[in-house]
């Protein structure tokens, strides 16, 4: 599988110019050339996407797949034609010689004579595949009841029936349907529209926002998560820096004078970690007095992310293990005491406060189970807690807001003034 922005820039790279080269070979589908009946040493050429690149001492082997069947082809080349461009997802022309192969696993695999890159799938994809997520959807995924619902505009011919059989809402976050495909393809994510019924007119909250997500199977802790969530950030904001130069520092100059510095004390540290328990002994003993008083088991406000993202130095921190009775029905157990905690973080970020949300997701099938009957939520997610019956892996995600990330690494207050045309309660201009 590859990522859309790399089957976007093969089919770029594509030209519809006659080509002008003499066809040295057979051209064959993957599922041809796994089909092949003759393997005496035929000359073809196959193209595809890389599944899976092994490079050893002497000999590189590659997987590909054109879509045209389930398993894959093995490429066998030489290892001078290792390169990072040979990676997952990258698209390529591979030409050679069809040829028995010595394994039992497969009957025919490629000898590579050449090997052409049609298209990069470079390192910013980590091999994380794309997945759309549904706008309109039936879960309510962070239990908090901030939904809009979806229903025909006019009545449709059986009034007291729902359109789609059950209640619809858009959207609050794709992450349920992202654990399914984490299940497919280990490591994938969506960016798309997402919708709070939030009734708030704050300077960082919108009720219609976009949100990238990120799911990966197979992470154990936390640190991990962490990981990808401060490599996201600084990836993308050196990109934004070098790409867009001249946009960012008119915001700059204009709106936000020492941003770019701030930003690159960002970048250049690493992002701190403290626990929720830990914030909470520090915010109450700040000497600032908070409008909301700091106290374990209640809700982290702005106030406070503020506050703690200032008392470490702005650099970006981590808050990590929140108290269960806080957090959704998927995050998982932390099988503390007496203050019972889930393997939860979120990543609080100077100006903003949070930017991400995340956690372990509880992957245990009695635990799921249990946590959702005491929600009475049993029934609704019957589909989710089957996810945890068939080859349950343990696995973790988060969210960042990208108007948040604007407002963040831009050094604009309001979330507002972001996009083009904000929706929040009472405002839904044009
Ligand atoms: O913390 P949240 O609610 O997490 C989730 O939705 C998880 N299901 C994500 C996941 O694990 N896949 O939202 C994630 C982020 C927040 O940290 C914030 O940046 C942004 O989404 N966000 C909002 N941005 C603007 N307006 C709002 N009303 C927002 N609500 C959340
Ligand atoms: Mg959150």
């Amino acid at each position: 599988m590859f990522g859309a922005r790399c089957l976007l820039r093969a089919l770029r790279s594509c030209t519809s110019a006659p080509c002008p080269r003499p066809k040295p070979s057979a051209r064959l589908s993957v599922r041809d050339a796994l089909g092949a009946r003759s393997t005496n040493g035929e000359r073809v050429k196959v193209q595809g996407w890389i599944r899976s690149v092994r490079s050893q001492k002497e000999v590189l082997f590659l997987h590909i797949n054109d879509g045209s069947s389930l398993e894959s082809l093995q490429v066998v080349a030489d290892s001078s034609f290792d390169s990072r461009e040979l990676a997952f997802g990258s698209s390529v022309e591979v030409q050679g010689q069809l040829v028995k192969s010595p394994s039992k696993k497969q009957n025919v695999e490629l000898k590579a004579e050449k090997i052409e890159i049609v298209g990069n799938c470079d390192a910013k994809d980590s091999g994380f595949v794309h997945i759309h997520t549904p706008i309109i959807t039936s879960n309510d995924c962070e239990g908090a009841g901030e939904l809009f619902q979806v229903e025909p505009s006019s009545k449709i011919k059986v009034p007291e029936e729902n359109f789609f059989n059950v209640p619809a809402f858009l959207t609050v976050s794709g992450q349920l349907h992202l654990e399914v495909m984490s299940g497919a393809f280990t490591q994938v994510f969506t960016f798309g529209p997402t919708f709070r019924a939030e009734n708030s007119q704050s300077r960082r909250h919108l009720a219609e926002f976009y949100m990238v997500e990120a799911e990966i199977s197979f992470v154990e802790s936390l640190q991990d998560l962490m990981q990808v969530m401060e490599g996201l950030f600084k990836t993308a904001t050196m990109m934004v820096l070098s790409n867009c130069t001249e946009d960012v520092e008119l915001c700059h100059k204009f709106i936000a004078p020492g941003q770019k510095d701030r930003l690159e004390h960002m970048l250049k540290n690493n992002f701190l970690i403290i626990s929720y328990t830990e914030a909470v002994e520090i915010l109450k003993q700040a000497s600032q007095n908070f409008t909301f008083t700091p106290e374990w088991g209640v809700d982290l406000h702005t106030e406070h992310e503020k506050y703690l993202v200032k008392h470490c130095g702005n650099i970006p921190v981590f808050v990590i293990n929140y108290p269960l009775a806080l957090k959704p029905f998927y995050m998982r157990d932390n099988e503390d005491g007496p203050q019972h905690t889930v393997a939860a973080v979120d990543l609080l970020v100077p100006g903003v406060g949070e930017l991400f949300g995340g956690s372990l997701r509880e992957e245990r099938y009695h635990f799921l189970e249990q946590r959702l009957a005491r929600s009475g939520l049993t029934e609704a997610y019957q589909w989710y807690l089957d996810l945890r019956r068939f080859g349950s892996v343990p696995h973790g995600g988060f969210g960042m807001g990208f108007e948040r990330y604007l407002q963040c690494i831009l050094g604009i207050d309001n979330i507002k003034d972001v996009i083009p045309f904000p929706r929040f309660t009472h405002s839904c201009v044009l």
